[in-house]
C-alpha cells in the first residue's frame, strides 16, 4: 500500500519535495496531485511531471478524490487554512514551516486534527540534524543538569535583496507576515524551546529593513525568561555575511556548545550549585566532541510522515509542538511593535489587530517578482548550515 500524495504550491520547495517524491526517494509515497495557482507554473508542471494531475485551487485537489495526503508548500497565511480543509475532509497534512503566520484560530485547527485522527505534522527538517538530536537526548537525560541560560546566534541566514525579490510575496506583512523570525528562524526557535522549552516572557528588538529594501525585520534580538529563572538570548540576521550558527547551552552540571558542525559536550564532576556552596572542593571537567553528519532532513521527514501514516511511526515534528515556534515568534514582534517586556503565551486577538494594521499598510504589495524558475532540488541553504 502506498500513501497517495497532492502538494500544493510548487515554488521552490514544493517543487523539491514534488522532484523527490516523483522520482521515487520515499519509500511507500507516490505523487497523485500537484496544485499551484499560478496559470505558467500549471502549464509547467505537466511537461515536468508527465502524468501527474494538475489543479488550479487547493479545494479542487481536496475534494479530487485522488489522495489520502497532502503536502502544503505555498506563502505562510495559507498554511493553516488549507490544513483545517483538509484535516475536515479527512486527509493527512504535511505542512510547511511555518504552521501560520499568527496563532490566533490554531486552537480550532488542533481541534480539527484531533477529531480527524489523521497524521499532521510540519516540515521541520533541522530537528533531523544529528547534532541537535544529540543535545535534545543530552539534556532530556539530566546529563548537563538544570538549564541556567542558552544563547543561540544564528546570523548565517544570509539573504541578498535579489531573495526578496524573487516572490512578490516575500518579506511583506500583508502576504508573509514577518521577515527573518517568520521565514528563516522557525527552524531555530522550534529547535531552541525543543532542547529548552518555552520562555514565560521575551523582550524582542526587530530592526525592520535594515540590512534590505523590505518592511519586514531582517535583525531581531530576543531575551527570554524562564519559570526556573533560566535566561536565554536568541539573535538572527539575514544581513550578517558570513554570519555564525553557535549555540550554548549551559546547566549546572555541564554544557554543550554546537558550532562549525560540531556539538562539545562538558560533564562537570560535581554540580556547580553544590561547589558554589562548598559542597565539593572542585570541579573537573569531561569534553566530549561529537561531529556532524551529511543529512537530507527534507526526505527523513516526508519519509517519516510516509511512515506515520502506514505503520503508526511517531512523529519528528508534530503540528501541536510547532505552534511553541509561533508563539515565540508572535511574542517577539508584538514585544518589539509595543517597546516591552510580553508574556506567555501571546494575546491573539491583540497580536492579530497589530499584524493587520501592519498588513494594511502594507507598501510593498505590488513589488513585482523577477524570478520564476524553480530547480526542482533541495538547496543547501535549507539544511543546517554551520
Ligand atoms: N522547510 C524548508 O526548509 C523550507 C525551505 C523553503 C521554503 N519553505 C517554506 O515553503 C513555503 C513556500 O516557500 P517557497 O520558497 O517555495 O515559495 P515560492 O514563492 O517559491 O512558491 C510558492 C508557490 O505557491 C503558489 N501558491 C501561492 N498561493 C497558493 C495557493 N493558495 N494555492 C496553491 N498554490 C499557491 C505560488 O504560485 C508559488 O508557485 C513557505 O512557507 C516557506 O517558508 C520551507
Amino acid at each position: 500500500m502506498k500513501v497517495k500524495v497532492g502538494i500544493i504550491g510548487i515554488g521552490n520547495i514544493g517543487t523539491a519535495h514534488a522532484s523527490a517524491i516523483y522520482q521515487g526517494e520515499i519509500d511507500g509515497m507516490e505523487l497523485c496531485a500537484l496544485c499551484d495557482i499560478s496559470p505558467q507554473r500549471l502549464a509547467q508542471l505537466k511537461e515536468e511531471f508527465p502524468g501527474v494531475p494538475t489543479f488550479a485551487s487547493s479545494d479542487e485537489l481536496i475534494k479530487s478524490n485522488l489522495v489520502d495526503a497532502i503536502i502544503i508548500a505555498t506563502p505562510h497565511y495559507f498554511h493553516p487554512v488549507i490544513a483545517l480543509e483538509a484535516l475536515k475532509a479527512g486527509i493527512h497534512v504535511l505542512s510547511e514551516k511555518p504552521i501560520g503566520a499568527y496563532t490566533y484560530g490554531m486552537d480550532e485547527l488542533m481541534e480539527a486534527h484531533k477529531q480527524s485522527g489523521k497524521v499532521f505534522s510540519v516540515m521541520l527538517n533541522q530537528r533531523a540534524n544529528k547534532l541537535f538530536k544529540e543535545a535534545k537526548r543530552i539534556i532530556d537525560s539530566g546529563e548537563i543538569g538544570e538549564i541556567k541560560r542558552s544563547v543561540w546566534i544564528i546570523t548565517n541566514w544570509y539573504r541578498t535583496q535579489a531573495y526578496y525579490n524573487s516572490s512578490d510575496w516575500r518579506a511583506t506583512w500583508s502576504d508573509e507576515g514577518g521577515g527573518v523570525l517568520m521565514n528563516q528562524a522557525p527552524h531555530n526557535l522550534d529547535l531552541w524551546q525543543w532542547l529548552c522549552g518555552m520562555p514565560e516572557r521575551v523582550y524582542a528588538i526587530c530592526a525592520f529593513g535594515k540590512h534590505h529594501n523590505i518592511e519586514v525585520e531582517d535583525e531581531a534580538t530576543i531575551i527570554a525568561e524562564y519559570a526556573n529563572g533560566a535566561s536565554g538570548v536568541f539573535i538572527a540576521s539575514t544581513g550578517d555575511y558570513p554570519g555564525t550558527n553557535r549555540l550554548e547551552i549551559t546547566g549546572t552540571k555541564g554544557r554543550i556548545v554546537l558550532e562549525k558542525g560540531t556539538l562539545t559536550l562538558q560533564r562537570f564532576s560535581c554540580d556547580e550549585r553544590l561547589f558554589c556552596y562548598g559542597e565539593c572542593e572542585k570541579i573537573e571537567i569531561d569534553e566530549q566532541v561529537i561531529l556532524d553528519e551529511e543529512y537530507n532532513g527534507h526526505e527523513i521527514i516526508l519519509q517519516n510522515f510516509t511512515n506515520a501514516i502506514l505503520y503508526g511511526e511517531p512523529l519528528i515534528a508534530p503540528a501541536g509542538e510547532a505552534i511553541n515556534s509561533l508563539i515565540i515568534c508572535n511574542s517577539a514582534y508584538l514585544s518589539a511593535w509595543k517597546g516591552e517586556m510580553v508574556s506567555l503565551p501571546v494575546n491573539e486577538e491583540e497580536y492579530l489587530e497589530l499584524l493587520k494594521q501592519r498588513a494594511h499598510d502594507s507598501h510593498q504589495k505590488s513589488k513585482k517578482a523577477t524570478k520564476s524558475t524553480f530547480e526542482g532540488t533541495y538547496k543547501n541553504r535549507w539544511n543546517t548550515n554551520w
